[in-house]
């Protein structure tokens, strides 16, 4: 029989009831991307004010595993409101950390929530040529994309 997976009680909520589900018709930007671990996959789209570059709204679709579901509830909570600057400091493991922890298994699920905002904000930057990208979300996203998902 396989191993149970305990998952703390902030996962299981987040699962039950997420955050900012749903699609953005008219996003800004919009980032999907998929686990090469799983076949997961998760969409974000946001709304940026172009003046202060404050991401006032967020949604997600993930087509994966409660993991995931909880992960994407949660960054889009700790994206809401933020600068585009601000939210480029958010790692997968604050997303961790905010959902009580994960089982080792699962951190990939929450490392696909990071790359997913970063693919959502170099979209706004792709549609918005005469702003500057910031240094560090070209460097996040090279970073992301080299990295290999574990199980
Ligand atoms: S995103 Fe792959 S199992 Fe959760």
């Amino acid at each position: 029989m396989p191993p149970t997976i305990e998952y703390s009680d902030s996962v299981l909520e987040h699962f039950r009831n997420p955050q900012n589900i749903g699609e953005i018709e008219d996003a800004d930007g919009r980032g999907e991307v998929g686990s090469p671990v799983c076949g997961d996959i998760m969409r974000i789209t946001l709304k940026v004010d172009d003046e202060t570059e404050v991401i006032h709204d967020i949604k997600f679709n993930t087509f994966g595993c409660g993991a995931a579901i909880a992960s994407s509830s949660v960054l889009t909570e700790l994206v809401k409101g933020k600068t585009i600057r601000e939210a480029l400091q958010i790692t997968n493991q604050d997303v961790v950390d905010e959902l009580g922890g994960l089982p080792s298994i699962k951190v990939h699920c929450s490392v696909l929530a990071e790359q997913a905002i970063v693919a959502a904000l170099r979209d706004y930057y792709d549609k918005h040529p005469k702003k500057e990208m910031p240094p560090e979300l070209a460097k996040k996203a090279q970073t992301l994309e080299e990295a290999e998902p574990q199980h």
